[in-house]
């Protein structure tokens, strides 16, 4: 008798295929499907002795009969509307009970519709952080659905996810669409963290005129302190290495035009729908729209000039570059837990915020080392702001004047630092008691009769200046 696969998993691209091998290495034999059977062989080519735990299928009815009932289904196609037809196509083959897991990066939005349209089947938004390593090695994993659809897979999903100190990164963070937001939010958190670091990267090579090989040391340096990252550890790889085509370092030859496939600009979106300040990820996510404009770019350069000249010797210190990273990351994250905040209020969702910094300490990408003191100011207080707690309100006051000195001196001399800028502008916004919005609204009772609070008057908000007859 043929041996049943308890799980199974359809779309063995990047992500899928790694992920099958690393279900299969745990031991639980998965069933596996692909719209183009080549990439199944592939797959099976590469499992080695992994193979005899890979149940390949080459039609759909044969994936769905070689499960285990309830099936579980695993689906690593892309975000869409491939989603929805691979849904279709499987529901006529299912039973009542049976679950379909999306893994992909679909819109939490999507989610929600999709499990409440699931039934008799069950559906579990699942986000997967981690890349193809992470997907093959252990992955960060975000859940939302029902509380019954996760147990279905929580023993599979803990014995794949990536470990930290014996703590597996996955959990189930609330209902349908919940894991797929909080996913979403990690890749926002991702775009600012990684702008912030070739921001850095700008004002070494534009500024001090290093070269991508002497940066490297630095990145390792930075990568045995504070700001110890996955991030950071392959920036400094990435500047070490060498074009086997041309000897350059291969920093230099790649075009300086980011891709995006959307997580980041929904991010954005959702955070000025929810009013939730989000700007140091907005302006990383500028600055990938604005690296697409090549042409605009030169044509910029050639018409103004660039940057008008390089940074003293010894302008900026090492030092103080670390100390820009470090307050603009930790006002990046800041950012973010403050949007899954609003959103986990706003959605009814009780998002389990120190648990999602647990999650995010191993596997995914943005995981480094600060994660794990977010994840402890978070337990302390999970209302309170991070740069409020204690931790990293200290280490704010140590590296705000590095990140203070960092922007100061860019902007003097024409380079760029959107995000670090931005975060920047937040944090000193943030510790400003009585800024500056008593103009705004003078201006809006002038032209608008809006009204306006007085500071002697509080609580009455409909009070006029004398410029309303
Ligand atoms: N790559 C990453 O680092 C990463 C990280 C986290 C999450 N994700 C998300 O994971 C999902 C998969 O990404 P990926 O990078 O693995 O993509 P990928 O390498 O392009 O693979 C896509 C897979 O989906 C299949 N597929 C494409 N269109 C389909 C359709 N209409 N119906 C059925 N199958 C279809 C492809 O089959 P064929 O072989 O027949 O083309 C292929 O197996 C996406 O949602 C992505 O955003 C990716």
């Amino acid at each position: 008798m043929v041996e049943m696969a308890e799980i199974g998993l359809i779309g063995l691209g990047t992500m899928g295929g790694n992920l099958a091998l690393n279900i299969a290495e745990s031991g639980v034999r998965i069933a596996v499907f692909n719209r183009t059977y080549g990439r199944t062989q592939a797959v099976m080519d590469e499992a080695g002795p992994l193979a005899d735990t890979l149940a390949p299928a080459e039609s759909l009815e044969a994936f769905v009969q070689s499960l285990a009932i309830p099936r579980k289904i695993i689906l690593l196609v892309p975000a869409g509307w491939p989603v929805d037809d691979q849904i279709a196509a499987l529901k006529p083959l299912l039973a009542p009970g049976d679950l379909i897991i999306d893994a992909g990066n679909s819109d939490w939005r999507e989610t929600t519709r999709r499990a409440a349209e699931a039934a008799p089947q069950l559906h579990l938004g699942l986000g997967v952080s981690g890349g193809a390593e992470g997907a093959r090695h252990g992955p960060s994993m975000m859940a939302g659905g029902t509380a019954e659809a996760y147990a279905m897979v929580k023993d599979v999903l803990t014995a794949i996810a990536a470990d930290f100190e014996g703590a597996p990164c996955v959990a189930h963070l609330g209902p349908d669409g919940a894991g797929h937001y909080v996913k979403m939010v990690h890749n926002g958190i991702e775009y600012a963290d990684m702008q912030m670091i070739a921001e850095i990267y700008g004002v070494m090579r534009d500024g001090s005129g290093m070269t991508a090989v002497e940066m490297a040391p630095v990145f390792e340096r930075w990568n045995g302190g504070t700001l110890r990252s996955y991030l950071i550890e392959i920036t400094g790889e990435i500047a070490k290495a060498t074009d086997p085509k041309t000897g350059q370092a291969m920093l230099d030859v790649i075009t300086d035009s980011a891709g995006q496939k959307g997580t980041g600009r929904w991010t954005v979106i959702d955070a000025q729908m929810r009013a939730a300040p989000l700007s140091a990820v907005e302006a990383a996510v500028t600055a990938r729209v604005l690296s697409a404009r090549l042409a605009a770019r030169a044509e910029g350069e050639d018409r103004f000039g660039a940057a008008p000249t390089p940074l003293a010797e010894g302008a900026i210190s090492e030092a103080e570059l670390e100390s820009a990273l470090i307050a603009g990351k930790i006002i990046a994250y800041a950012q973010g837990f403050d949007l899954l905040a609003t959103a986990s209020t706003e959605e009814d969702w009780v998002l389990p915020l120190p648990q999602v910094a647990e999650i995010w300490r191993a596997g995914c990408i943005i995981r480094s080392a600060m994660l794990d003191d977010m994840a402890s100011a978070l337990t302390e207080a999970p209302e309170r702001s991070l740069i409020l707690a204690p931790h990293f309100a200290g280490l704010l006051e140590e590296h705000m004047p590095g990140l203070r000195k960092t922007v100061a001196l860019a902007v003097a001399h024409g380079l760029p630092l959107p995000a670090l800028s931005a975060a920047l502008t937040y944090f000193d916004v943030m510790r400003t008691g009585r800024g500056t919005a008593n103009m705004l609204q003078a201006q809006r009772d002038f032209f608008g009769q809006h009204g306006f609070e007085r500071l002697d008057r509080p609580g009455e908000t409909d009070l006029h200046g004398p410029w309303v007859g």
